[in-house]
C-alpha cells in the first residue's frame, strides 16, 4: 500500500460497505473492510477496486475476516452488529451488539494502537461506552456517529417543507440517538432566517417528531435500517479526523460534567479533528430544552447502566 491514510471499516453489511465505498470515492485513504463472514469483505472490496478506474480513485481497498491487514490504521469505523428489524427499538440490540462491539473494538485497537475509533453500531451511545471500555482509550479517541445523521434528517425535512435548497438549511439535534433526541428549534434557520419565522408551530412540531422517528420510518419501509445517509454521515466525520478539519459537528462524546451529566456518551456539539473529539461545546439551553435533554440523558444512562452491569459480570 502507498503512504496514504489507512481506514479500517468493521462490518461489511449495508452501512459498512457504503462507508467503504464513499471513503474510496473521496480517496480519503486506503480501506480495509472486515467482516466475520468469510469472503464478504473481500468480495465487496474487490468490487470497489474494480470500480476505481472509472473515476480514477487512487486508493486500495482490501477485505478480510481478520485483523492482521488492519494494522497501523489511522481510523477505525465500527459498523459491525445487528441492525433493527420492524418493531425493534435501538435498545433491543444491546445484548447481541455488546459482545460484537467489545470483541471487534479490542481486536482492532490491538492492531492499530494509535488510531481513533468511531462507533456506528447501535444502541449508539451505549456501544460507544462499550468500545471505550474495551479499548481503554482516552475519551477523545472514541466517539460515535449519530448527531450528524439526525441533523441531516432534520435539515432534509425542513428543506422539503420550505421547498428550498438543503444547502441553506441549518439545523441541529442534541442528545442520545433515540426517540428522545432533542432537535433544537432555536438553532434552526434557512439562509439565516429563523425557521420560527417561516413555519407554524404545528408544522415545526410535526417535523421534529418525524426527525425523532426517522430511523424507524425507514426500518418500517425497508424491513432493515438506513445505510446511505448513515454511511455518508460517518464519512463526513472521518474526513474531519483524517484531514484535521477541526469541524464542529454533533458527535456522541463521553461526558464528564458537561450538560450536568457524567459517565456516559451523549450527542453534543464537538470539535472534531486529528485528535478525535478535541472539545465539547456547551450550549446554553432554555428550561424546556433542558427538560427534554434530561429525558434523553435518562434514557441513555439507563441503557448504559445495563451495559455496565453486563461488562462487570
Ligand atoms: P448489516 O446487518 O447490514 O451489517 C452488519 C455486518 O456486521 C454484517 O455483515 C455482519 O456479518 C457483520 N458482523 C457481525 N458480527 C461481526 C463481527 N464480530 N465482526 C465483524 N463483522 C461482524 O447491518 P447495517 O445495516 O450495516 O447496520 C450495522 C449497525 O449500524 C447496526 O447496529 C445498526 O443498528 C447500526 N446503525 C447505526 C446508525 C447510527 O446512526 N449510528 C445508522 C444506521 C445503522
Ligand atoms: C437509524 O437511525 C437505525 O440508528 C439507525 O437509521
Amino acid at each position: 500500500m502507498a503512504n496514504r491514510k489507512k481506514i479500517t471499516v468493521i462490518g461489511a453489511g449495508r452501512v459498512g460497505e457504503s462507508t467503504a465505498h464513499i471513503l474510496a470515492s473521496k480517496a480519503l485513504g486506503d480501506v480495509v473492510l472486515v467482516d466475520v463472514v468469510p469472503n464478504v469483505g473481500a468480495g465487496k472490496a474487490l468490487d470497489i477496486m474494480e470500480e476505481r478506474p472509472l473515476e480514477g480513485w487512487d486508493v486500495d481497498v482490501v477485505g478480510t475476516d481478520g485483523y492482521a491487514a488492519t494494522a497501523g490504521s489511522d481510523l477505525i469505523i465500527l459498523t459491525a452488529g445487528l441492525p433493527r428489524k420492524p418493531g425493534m427499538s435501538r435498545d433491543d440490540l444491546i445484548a447481541a451488539n455488546l459482545e460484537i462491539v467489545k470483541s471487534c473494538s479490542a481486536q482492532a485497537a490491538a492492531a492499530s494502537p494509535d488510531a481513533k475509533l468511531m462507533v456506528v453500531s447501535n444502541p449508539l451511545d451505549v456501544m460507544c461506552f462499550v468500545a471505550k471500555q474495551a479499548t481503554g482509550w482516552s475519551k477523545n479517541r472514541v466517539f460515535g456517529m449519530a448527531g450528524v445523521l439526525d441533523s441531516a434528517r432534520f435539515r432534509s425535512f425542513l428543506a422539503m417543507e420550505l421547498n428550498v435548497s438543503v444547502k441553506d438549511v441549518q439545523a441541529y439535534v442534541l442528545g442520545g440517538h433515540g426517540d428522545e433526541m432533542v432537535p433544537l428549534i432555536r438553532h434552526c434557520s434557512a439562509g439565516g432566517v429563523p425557521i420560527t419565522d417561516l413555519l407554524s408551530a404545528d408544522r415545526i412540531d410535526a417535523i421534529v417528531k418525524r426527525t425523532q422517528g426517522a430511523g424507524g420510518e425507514i426500518v418500517k419501509l425497508l424491513g432493515f435500517s438506513a445505510y446511505y445517509s448513515p454511511a455518508h454521515s460517518a464519512v463526513a466525520m472521518a474526513e474531519a479526523v483524517l484531514k484535521d478539519e477541526r469541524r464542529i459537528l454533533p458527535c456522541s462524546a463521553y461526558l464528564e460534567g458537561e450538560y450536568g451529566t457524567s459517565g456516559h456518551y451523549l450527542g453534543v456539539p464537538c470539535l472534531l479533528g486529528a485528535n478525535g473529539v478535541e472539545r465539547v461545546f456547551e450550549l446554553s439551553l432554555t428550561d424546556a430544552e433542558r427538560a427534554l435533554l434530561a429525558k434523553s440523558v435518562e434514557a441513555v444512562k439507563s441503557t448504559t447502566d445495563v451495559a455496565k452491569a453486563k461488562l462487570a459480570g
